[in-house]
């Protein structure tokens, strides 16, 4: 018994990734581990590998976000700790360190629109329909799933790493919404006790980059466990990475 031996934990994209590794760990700590995947073969087989329990979620399908959380609700009746991990590039299997069909100038809007619903407009409906259970835990986490591509004074810095890679108005900006998301929730739900922060993963080696990451799974997972886990006196709306907070 510890700390955590009585929370549940849902990870969103959990099938594989940083959302499995992450779900490991959090298991690993003795939470239980729900992990959402919109492949019920997929989930079961993560689930099984990590010591959890799967449910079937797709983040852009209100009807899938809806059943997930009267599922959890039924099995658990509360939820402790939400990772919105899911996310997709819009460029398939090319990284976006490579991806050139984003570029502001030329980029298709329907590749855009993909990328918001999933990276942003997920977020917001899986959190909406999961702050019931989150109010009925003692000590609720949200963590946001972000990435230093997101960061505006990392992407407008002409000397800064990210000036190098393609330009994007996709991806980029999506994870941008994300943290701005993850303010104005932080700002909501301080009075109550919930804190909510973005993470950076790092450079992950996953299928999102084509496998190009040199961090492990596990070593990407690590800032999201640490975020999930707080402490009553840990931040709310901040961004952090593995050295700490990261610049919006
Ligand atoms: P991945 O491609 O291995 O995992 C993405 C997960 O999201 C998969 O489980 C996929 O099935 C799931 N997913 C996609 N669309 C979904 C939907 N509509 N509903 C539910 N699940 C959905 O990639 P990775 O790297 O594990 O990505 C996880 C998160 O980390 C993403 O939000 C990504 O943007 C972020 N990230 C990754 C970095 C990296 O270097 N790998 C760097 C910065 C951020």
């Amino acid at each position: 018994m510890n700390e955590h031996t009585q929370k549940v934990a849902l990870v969103t994209g959990a099938n594989k990734g940083i959302g499995r590794a992450t779900a490991e760990q959090l298991a690993a700590l003795g939470m239980t581990v729900v992990l959402g995947a919109r492949d019920p073969q997929r989930g079961e087989e993560a689930a099984a590998a990590v010591g959890g329990v799967a449910v079937v979620l797709d983040v852009t399908d209100a009807a899938s976000v809806r059943a997930a959380a009267r599922w959890i609700d039924e099995r658990f009746g509360r939820l402790d700790v939400l990772v919105n991990n899911a996310g997709i590039t819009g460029s398939g299997p090319v990284s976006p360190t490579d991806a050139l069909d984003q570029l502001p100038s030329s980029v298709d809007l329907d590749m855009v629109r993909a990328v918001f619903e999933t990276n942003v407009f997920g977020v917001i409906a899986v959190t909406n329909a999961l702050l019931p259970l989150l109010r009925r835990a003692p000590a609720p986490r949200i963590v946001n799933v972000s990435s230093g591509a997101g960061s505006l004074a990392l992407a407008s810095d002409p000397d800064g790493p990210l000036t190098r890679l393609p330009a994007s108005a996709a991806y980029s900006p999506s994870k941008t919404a994300v943290n701005a998301l993850t303010v104005q929730y932080a700002n909501e739900l301080r009075k109550d006790g919930i804190l909510v922060n973005a993470v950076s993963p790092g450079f992950v080696d996953t299928d999102i980059n084509n496998h190009t990451g040199y961090l492990t799974p596990a070593q990407g997972a690590a800032v999201v466990v640490r975020l999930a886990s707080l402490g009553a006196d840990g931040p709310t709306g901040g961004f952090f990475g593995e050295e700490g907070s990261v610049p919006w």
